[in-house]
């Protein structure tokens, strides 16, 4: 099993409705390709993780490369792993535009910020406490978030 991390720009201002669309495309190829993981995005970059089998994980990133929605991918990891964090999502999506401002602000404090957006980082230990991070405080009640 391998897992891959990798940090995009975006051509156009991110909006939950682009992630949706990615969502989309995502569970119906991911699930067929029991490739599992998780899209961050802010208003400019995307913070993606994929794992799976090594030549499934590889084809899938190899495909979104590929597309003209996004730029200067910039590959962080390529590892073996035992076990995968995400077991049971195609691909799970999270806009961090859609936590609220004072998370927002605790991210920026610890990771950093780029023009005024969260700064996705390309060390492999900080992109997976970030992940963590953010993946928590998605699943915290509506009136915390
Ligand atoms: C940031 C980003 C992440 C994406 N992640 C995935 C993904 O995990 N799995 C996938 O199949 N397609 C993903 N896509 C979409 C692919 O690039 C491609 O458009 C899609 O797989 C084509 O599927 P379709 O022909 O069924 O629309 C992603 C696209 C972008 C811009």
């Amino acid at each position: 099993m391998y897992r891959l991390i990798y940090k995009s720009k975006s051509k156009t201002a991110i909006t939950w409705d682009m992630v949706r669309d990615i969502m989309h495309s995502s569970n119906v190829h991911n699930d067929e390709a029991e490739v599992s993981g998780i899209l961050l995005a802010s208003n400019t970059h995307y913070l993606q993780l994929l794992e799976g089998p090594y030549d499934k994980v590889n084809k899938t990133f190899m495909r979104i490369a590929c597309d003209q929605r996004h730029c200067e991918i910039q590959l962080i990891s390529f590892s073996i792993i035992d076990t995968r964090i995400f077991e049971a999502w195609g691909m799970l999506g999270i806009g961090v535009f859609d936590l609220n401002k004072n998370l927002e602000e605790e991210l920026k404090q610890k990771y950093g910020e780029q023009d005024g957006e969260l700064y996705f980082p390309l060390e492999e230990w900080k992109s997976l406490a970030m992940i963590n991070d953010i993946n928590l405080m998605s699943k915290m009640p509506e009136w915390k978030r």
